[in-house]
């Protein structure tokens, strides 16, 4: 735990580990700020514990060493998912570019 901490901190360039939408904005590809896509995101998921969706933390554990992970999470986003967690909800098709999925795609699966 506390070294998952460590390393995620690592990866998020220093910024606030707990808060998602720091570092998909911040972090990683772009130097901007947080985009109305990633305050939507945080709506229903959480770094850590479930809220409407899965935690972002646990989705990284579930398809690390899946080469297609890309790939499946991206689409889920841009068309929606249901079934796969067991959360008795469902997430809608996401309207974000196909760049912003790719995005945050990479930064949920670099989470550890
Ligand atoms: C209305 C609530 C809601 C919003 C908004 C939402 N999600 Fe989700 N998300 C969910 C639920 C519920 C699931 C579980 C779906 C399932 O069981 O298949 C999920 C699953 C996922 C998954 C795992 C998909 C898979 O194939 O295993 C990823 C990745 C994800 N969300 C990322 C995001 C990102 C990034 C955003 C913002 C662009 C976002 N979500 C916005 C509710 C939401």
């Amino acid at each position: 735990m506390v070294r998952g901490i460590v390393l995620f901190a690592a990866l998020a360039g220093g910024l606030c580990g707990s808060s998602f939408a720091a570092a998909p904005g911040g972090g990683i590809a772009t130097a901007g700020g947080i985009s109305a896509s990633e305050q939507t995101c945080r709506a229903c998921h959480t770094l850590d514990t479930t809220k409407v969706g899965p935690p972002f933390r646990a989705i990284a554990e579930r398809y690390r060493g899946d080469s297609d992970a890309v790939a499946k999470l991206k689409k889920s986003m841009l068309e929606g998912s249901s079934g796969k967690w067991n959360t008795g909800a469902q997430m809608p098709a996401n309207a974000i570019s196909d760049a912003d999925a790719e995005r945050f795609a990479r930064w949920i699966l670099g989470v550890k």
